[in-house]
């Protein structure tokens, strides 16, 4: 089996101190950075000075997922405060496969995703063109909520189609995941696990990522 990787969100972290929180992760894999315009889902969250800050403080490779419309409009600019990797939502733009190619002629990792109630035949087309696909395992717009278990079988399918095309891009799954469902997302077939209040909760980010490690061993 492939290692998981676990990519502890920033939204749940404490933004006054942004750089602690930070180092707190740096045994995890990726920092996911949770981009919110307002428009696209009913929140706002922040957006490229808080990157660009996450950037100066951590080596971390910024993993950024932007919930924002027409994110073409955006993709320079976060590739330039240093996004490592960007993933756009299938929904919010009538150009997927040209946003994609964006972010590939950018250098950086291109990502595609969808909402819950999304039919995952959205993505398929762009598989091929993608180094990760996200599974939203809650409605986009905010942490701490329940992880919805039809999100379970979305995963299996994904895996399916990515193992016909031997692909080897992340299989990433964001909304809900915790230290006690962590290891059915990988059994479905998930490569790379978001967490925001499982991370940064009880104990701070050191102890949540421990938990992870533990229940994945
Ligand atoms: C939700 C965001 C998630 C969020 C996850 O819109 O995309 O990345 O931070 O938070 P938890 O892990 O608390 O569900
Ligand atoms: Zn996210």
């Amino acid at each position: 089996p492939r290692p998981v990787k676990l990519a502890p969100s920033l939204l749940a972290c404490d933004f006054s101190r942004l750089g602690d929180e930070l180092r707190a992760i740096e045994g995890a894999d990726w920092a996911h950075v949770d981009v919110m315009d307002g428009s696209f889902v009913p929140n706002i969250s922040f957006g490229l000075p808080i990157l660009a800050a996450a950037r100066r403080a951590s080596p971390l490779f910024m993993d950024v997922h932007l919930m924002v419309d027409r994110p073409e409009r955006y993709l320079r600019d976060f590739a330039d405060a240093g996004a490592d990797g960007l993933t756009v939502h299938v929904e919010a733009t009538p150009h997927i496969h040209r946003t994609v190619q964006q972010i590939r002629e950018l250098g950086k990792r291109a990502g595609v995703t969808l909402n819950p109630g999304t039919p995952l035949e959205a993505v398929r087309p762009v598989l091929a063109d993608v180094d990760l696909v996200l599974v939203m395992s809650v409605n986009p717009g905010f942490g701490g909520q329940k992880f919805i278990p039809a999100s379970l079988e979305r995963i299996r399918t994904l895996r399916r189609w990515l193992d016909e095309l031997d692909s080897p891009a992340e299989l990433q799954v964001d909304g809900g995941v915790t230290s006690q469902n962590a290891r059915a997302m990988v059994h479905a077939g998930a490569t790379c696990l978001v967490a925001g209040s499982a991370v940064y909760g009880e104990g701070g980010a050191q102890a949540g990522l421990e938990r992870f490690r533990e229940a994945l061993k």
